[in-house]
């Protein structure tokens, strides 16, 4: 008898075949009509109005904001009003898809062949807008095992990592197993250069390099920072680390189109031409000054009449394991944009079914102050027959008999709880997303970045710094003694001397 396990009757996994299709220059035709037909993502808000409970919103509440939203969208048209850090305005990402030469897309397409030919496994170092955008469009766009799978079924790719984005001793440990043994290369992100998790992983990782390589270690790290400033910055040019850019006038969170994001995913063999176009396309959809045509300014008008109405926390979920990344990149950009003066909505990201079957309860009958945003994904890579049963002990011939497949059911795993939340007083909207590709990728968070943006002016604060993050790093580096920081380490001692300390013991 054979023990291991044979596919049998399985059809071949179309993520692999497209991961290997790209590999061989066979890309998307995405400047077909088509295909541009095929792909264009709907905002769909049928279910945010008139849910039956008692703070409902009505498309009343919409239509009085129009003139606000639309003056908030000349404002940042005209790059007007509260958008600056420091001296610079925030807003490079906004006409970035235009401004990105197709020869800087081949440059980074040729540095990523030479360095993956290198080396077995990519780490990427990194955290916040230096990660999650990152890993977000590379788990969307990939298999979902990719550093298991072999190299050819990778599309040559290496196998790739992510440190840096915590500081857990186990978790770092434990990746080191996995890359004991192989031909390691780095990429460490940091616009700033000075974040205290990303800059301990690399010194880490960076001096492990060495201990093996010594001198040709530096052929086997890169360095993704700002131009000319910055302590990342001087130990590139000190050491002589190839860089990469973070543009001065693009914030962490909305870094994924530049090279942040751009080496990484051609390091995944990931159409870095089909991202920056799905970029473009919604740019140009979102330029339209027509509210009812302009789904960035819808998203951000529906968000903001329901927090005005009490509603506090938004559970972005998806019916795709792959876009879970991408509802956790929406975690970021939200909340650490509109998170000032006690405003903004609480994103909690949530994948269906698995949450239904956890916090569900709550979201269908506990306290009516959330919505709900859905990450639909209409068209799965792959899909699985229902096999017929001759006992049919589950009961599920019924779908057998109907050919219905795992992806038709995984679309009403969507449809489902959106009429049945609706029902129980949950407002929700759905962004249908047709297919797994880069570009639907690149017009979902052009899409989400514009919408926030807006967001910023309505709320009536900048949402491109982020002083709150502020608060926890003195904390932080007040507690582990870092220098300059001795009379704030000082006054947290005084203070916390003061409490009553209240501990349970077990
Ligand atoms: O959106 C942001 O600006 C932040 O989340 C940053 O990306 C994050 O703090 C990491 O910063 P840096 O790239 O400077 O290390």
């Amino acid at each position: 008898m054979k023990k291991a396990l044979e596919l049998i009757d399985i059809p071949e996994n179309k993520t692999i075949a497209l991961q290997k299709q790209r590999c061989q220059g066979q890309d998307n035709d995405f400047h077909s009509t088509s295909f541009r037909e095929q792909n264009r993502l709907v905002l769909d808000i049928t279910y945010m109005f008139d849910s039956p409970e008692t703070t409902h919103l009505s498309r009343s509440d919409i239509e009085v904001l129009v003139p606000r939203v639309l003056k908030a969208h000349q404002m940042l048209l005209n790059d007007e009003g509260d958008i600056q850090d420091g001296s610079i305005p925030m807003t490079g990402w906004r006409d970035l898809p235009e401004r990105i030469p197709p020869a800087h897309l081949a440059e980074l397409k040729t540095m990523a062949r030479e360095f993956t030919d290198r080396i077995d496994a990519f780490v990427s170092l990194g955290i916040g807008g230096s990660y999650l955008g990152l890993e977000a469009t590379f788990k969307a766009l990939t298999h979902q095992y990719f550093n298991q799978l072999n190299r050819e079924d990778r599309g040559g790719a290496p196998e790739i990592y992510f440190l840096g984005q915590n500081t857990d001793p186990d978790y770092f440990r434990d990746t080191l197993d996995v890359l004991a043994h192989k031909r390691v290369g780095l990429n460490v992100i940091s616009k700033s250069g000075t974040t205290l998790e990303t800059a301990a992983a690399f010194r880490i990782m960076e001096q492990l390099l060495e201990k093996n390589l010594g001198k040709k270690a530096k052929d086997l790290v890169l360095v993704t920072t700002d131009r000319a400033k910055g302590a990342l910055k001087s130990l590139a040019t000190q050491k002589g680390y190839r860089t990469l850019i973070v543009p001065e006038n693009i914030g962490g969170r909305f870094s994924i189109l530049t090279d942040v994001g751009l080496f990484g995913l051609a390091m995944a063999k990931i159409d870095i031409a089909e991202f920056v176009a799905g970029f473009r396309h919604m740019r140009q959809v979102t330029l339209s000054g027509e509210f009812w045509q302009n789904p960035a300014l819808v998203h951000a008008a529906v968000r903001y009449a329901a927090w005005q109405k009490g509603k506090k926390i938004e559970v972005v979920a998806t019916n795709s394991t792959a876009l879970y990344g991408v509802a956790r990149w929406m975690e970021q950009l939200f909340p650490e944009s509109e998170g000032q003066a006690g405003h903004g909505l609480w994103v909690s990201p949530g994948l269906y079914s698995e949450k239904l079957h956890a916090n569900g309860q709550m979201v269908q009958a506990g306290e009516r102050n959330l919505i709900e945003t859905f990450l639909y994904l209409k068209e799965s890579n792959n899909t699985l027959a229902i096999p017929p049963d001759n006992d049919n002990f589950d009961g599920l011939n019924y779908l057998a008999l109907k050919h219905t497949d795992l992806n038709q059911i995984n679309r009403q795993v969507i449809e489902g709880p959106a009429y049945a939340h609706f029902r129980g007083g949950v407002p929700n909207m759905s962004v249908e997303i047709p297919r797994r590709n880069a570009f639907n990728l690149g017009q979902l968070y052009y899409l989400m970045e514009q919408s926030v943006a807006i967001s910023g002016y309505l709320f009536g604060h900048n949402p491109f710094i982020q002083p709150g993050v502020e608060a926890y790093k003195t904390a932080l580096f007040a507690l582990l003694g870092r220098p300059g920081y001795e009379e704030q380490a000082d006054r947290m001692k005084a203070e916390q001397q003061k409490l009553t300390r209240i501990r349970i013991y077990g």
